[in-house]
């Protein structure tokens, strides 16, 4: 059996990657493995269908005009691509102080935080710097006690961790169907005690101590004022999903307020700041 080989690369991953590999299902593809800028999607040969395959790039680029798509093609002849996707599907460790893992890599017992993901369709692994630097945060972030919003939860990996490491109270939400299922599936597989909901931030109805948004500019800037409102006097605000270049907007809406900022770290243009309610 022959097998077209698509190859995807796109200027910005943000959560693309799974928009696109989930409307490519929908047109026949059936495997998936990620690259540093993008993805190879897989597709039987005789189900191919390259009509239904310049409908949808059509589409996806007009709803993403800023976003660059570039495909290559290959005819290449069937592989395992469980244990293809598996090879190269690494595990992340944070900073000798969280281990992110998949259900195939063995546990790391030395670190104190091992988090098992089964990553599926969505965004939450580690492998993203969005994700590497609010788990970074969390390294020395008093959470013991304390209870915790993670608002777009994707796998839940965040939620989870702030967990295991003593929050009183944590709640999980995103407005993705996937995401919610499977944080609900993640934090079993952790035996964390979370509360995953299936919502955005116009229901927020209880007040927080620490409260992590790892979203995009655009919804961080929206509904900043909400995360505001609900966060405890000297309540601590981790925000990321944004660029270096997107910092000074989100710090006067901040400002606007009454978040301080505290701290910023950057990693390959990737922004993420750490604010204080007064
Ligand atoms: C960049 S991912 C972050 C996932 C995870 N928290 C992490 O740090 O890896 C953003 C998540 O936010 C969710 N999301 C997007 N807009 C949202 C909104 N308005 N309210 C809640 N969740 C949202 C997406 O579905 C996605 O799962």
């Amino acid at each position: 059996m022959k097998y077209i080989e698509l190859e995807l690369t796109l200027s910005s991953l943000e959560i693309c990657s799974e928009v696109l590999q989930s409307d490519l299902c929908d047109i026949g593809f059936d495997s998936f493995l990620d690259k540093a800028d993008g993805f190879f999607a897989y597709c039987r040969e005789d189900v191919f269908n390259q009509e239904a395959l310049n409908v949808l790039l059509g589409n996806f680029k007009a709803n993403n005009p800023h976003i660059c798509v570039s495909t290559k093609f290959k005819e290449i002849e069937q592989q395992d691509w469980n244990s293809e996707w598996e090879k190269s599907y690494k595990a992340v460790l944070v900073e000798e102080f969280c281990y992110v893992r998949a259900g195939f890599h063995p546990e790391m017992p030395e670190v104190k935080y091992n988090i098992l993901i089964s990553p599926k369709m969505s965004f939450g692994t580690a492998h993203h710097p969005t994700t590497y630097q609010i788990i970074q945060f969390l390294k020395d972030e008093q959470v013991y006690g304390k209870d915790v919003m993670d608002m777009g939860t994707g796998t839940g990996v965040l939620a989870i961790l702030c967990k295991k490491k003593g929050a009183q109270m944590v709640d999980a939400w995103d407005n993705d169907e996937w995401a919610f299922e499977n944080a609900k599936e993640n934090a079993l597989n952790n035996n964390a005690d979370i509360n995953v909901r299936l919502s955005d931030a116009s229901n927020l109805n209880k007040d927080y101590d620490l409260f992590i948004a790892n979203i995009n500019r655009n919804i961080l800037l929206q509904d900043m004022a909400l995360y505001a409102k609900h966060l405890r006097t000297n309540g601590v605000l981790l925000l990321s999903g944004f660029y270096d270049s997107d910092v000074d907007a989100l710090t006067q809406m901040a400002k606007a307020n009454n978040l301080v900022l505290i701290d910023h770290i950057s990693k390959e243009s990737w922004a993420a700041l750490r604010f204080i309610k007064k």
